[in-house]
């Protein structure tokens, strides 16, 4: 792979010849008491996916500093091989991340606006959408200055859908690419967006030679966005990649000594004998984890023979802070959980087990115990915990899955499927599923584990860089 520095400076090298493009990296800095500088490696399947081409692929992943210790990584030149880092000013990549990316087109992708009262394009927001057009060129600008002639660009996601558009004018000659790991919007919600931008969002992303999506209903929907806004997709090859679960990793990693010892104490909380209901999320908008709370409390009104012998174990981790939005969702998810413990709890038994800080060991744990998974997004564009739990439980669990979420087309017929919205019909589907019999579980546990893992993250990733060079550009 190339190294940090001389990609950073430019130097007398050939450029890369596989560039991925994303906002946030492999690695991330931060600063300690004593003033030194401590990287750490981010998982996911982009990074799982990338390992898979191998360190003679002349690979660099150009990604954005996010924080104050990877601002200072940049500054004082210390980076990972394979791996550069844009110091975008600091008030031009808030604007685009939380005042566009977040704010504007997840919640378009997600429907997640109250429409009475938002969205408001307003001054405000057309200087925010300014900084996301100069963050959208300061990675085309670094992409065309390391690409190898002929390289391929693998672009991520919503946060740089202009950068197809914009890298095409600079270089022509490169493959390029854009995934979008969202939802895409159905085309009378995308229409929320003023004409211009709607427009410029699609052209830009239709600068690239292929674009992806999780499922086919995601990529129809730009389709029709396409067909509605831009006269059709013109010659842009549009694929499909469902991403899978890395099992192999999964499996080896829940069992080693910390997550052995996260079992005992959160065996020791749920108490033993209990069945469990799980769910480990980001505390997001879109994960409807206050419904699950709310079809959970219902589950114990409508079922009370589930009292003392049931616990709902919620992982909602903190996510999107800066956003008041994302911290007021994070106090109700608080607030519910509260409630129900205060109001059925008893001297022996808390209802729900709320845990909100990050520790993978532990949501590995929890996979582990767990009887029925939960996973009731309003809207997602895969939702890979609905994938990894159903390999890791130990005895098989059942799976509670929203019909919103992408992984609804790949494991539907082997779940419980609900409307998100409809708390009645999940906690009833919660009450199905701590009542199937084991045989029954195990057998649909052990199909749910072999479709979720049917597109590791390695060939995903490999499927898209082939799809990419195969295409004729001549
Ligand atoms: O789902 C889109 C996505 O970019 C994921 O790839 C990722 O899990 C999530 O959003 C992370 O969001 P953020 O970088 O804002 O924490």
């Amino acid at each position: 792979m190339a190294s940090t520095h001389d990609a950073a400076a430019g130097g007398a090298r050939q450029g890369a010849r596989v560039l991925v493009a994303s906002n946030r990296g492999p690695v991330s800095y931060e600063v300690r008491e004593d003033g030194a500088l401590h990287a750490r490696r981010g998982g996911g399947g982009l990074v799982s996916g990338l390992s898979a081409i191998g360190p003679d692929a002349d690979a660099l992943w150009v990604c954005s500093a996010l924080s104050d210790g990877d601002r200072e990584a940049v500054r004082q030149g210390v980076g990972e091989d394979g791996v550069r880092m844009l110091d975008i000013p600091a008030d031009v990549h808030a604007d685009a991340y939380n005042g566009i990316a977040n704010s504007v087109l997840w919640f378009v992708h997600h429907l997640l606006y109250q429409t009475p009262l938002e969205p408001v394009f307003d001054t405000e927001f057309r200087r925010q959408w300014a900084s996301y057009e100069a963050y959208n060129r300061a990675f085309a600008e670094a992409l065309a200055e390391e690409a190898a002639p002929g390289a391929a660009v693998l672009v991520q996601d919503y946060h740089l859908c202009l950068v197809p558009g914009l890298l095409r004018e600079l270089r022509p000659d490169l493959r390029i690419s854009h995934f979008s790991h969202t939802p895409w919007a159905p085309v009378d919600y995308f229409a929320l967006l003023p004409d211009d931008l709607r427009a410029r969002l699609l052209t830009g992303m239709l600068g690239a030679d292929r674009l992806g999506f999780l499922t086919r209903r995601w990529a129809d929907a730009f389709a029709a966005c396409c067909d509605a806004f831009t006269g059709g997709t013109g010659g842009t090859e549009i694929g499909v990649h469902g991403l899978g679960a890395d099992g192999d990793f999964l499996l080896k990693r829940s069992h080693e000594p910390d997550v052995e010892e996260r079992i005992t104490e959160l065996r020791a909380e749920i108490g033993a004998d209990r069945r469990t209901i799980v769910r480990v999320d980001r505390t997001e908008l879109s994960k409807n984890i206050v419904r699950g709370l709310l079809a959970y409390r219902q589950l114990l009104d409508d079922h009370p023979e589930w009292r003392e012998r049931v616990v709902h174990v919620a992982f909602a981790y903190p996510s999107r802070q800066d956003l008041a939005v994302y911290r007021d969702y994070t106090a109700e998810v608080r607030r519910v959980a509260d409630a129900i413990n205060t109001a059925y709890g008893t001297d022996g038994w808390t209802p729900v087990v709320l845990h909100v800080k990050d520790d993978f060991a532990r949501s590995l744990a929890a996979y582990r115990l767990a009887d029925v998974a939960l996973v009731n997004p309003i809207r997602d564009g895969m939702n890979l915990v609905a994938k990894e739990v159903p390999i890791v439980s130990d005895r098989g669990c059942a799976l509670v899955l929203s019909r919103e979420a992408g992984a609804f087309w790949e494991l539907g017929e082997d779940a419980l499927v609900v409307n998100p919205y409809d708390i009645g019909e999940t906690a009833e589907a919660l009450h199905t599923a701590l009542t199937l019999p084991a045989e029954e579980r195990e057998r649909r546990a052990g199909r749910l584990a072999a479709a979720a893992t049917a597109l590791p993250p390695a060939r995903w990733f490999l499927d898209q860089l082939e799809a990419l060079r195969a295409i004729d550009r001549a």
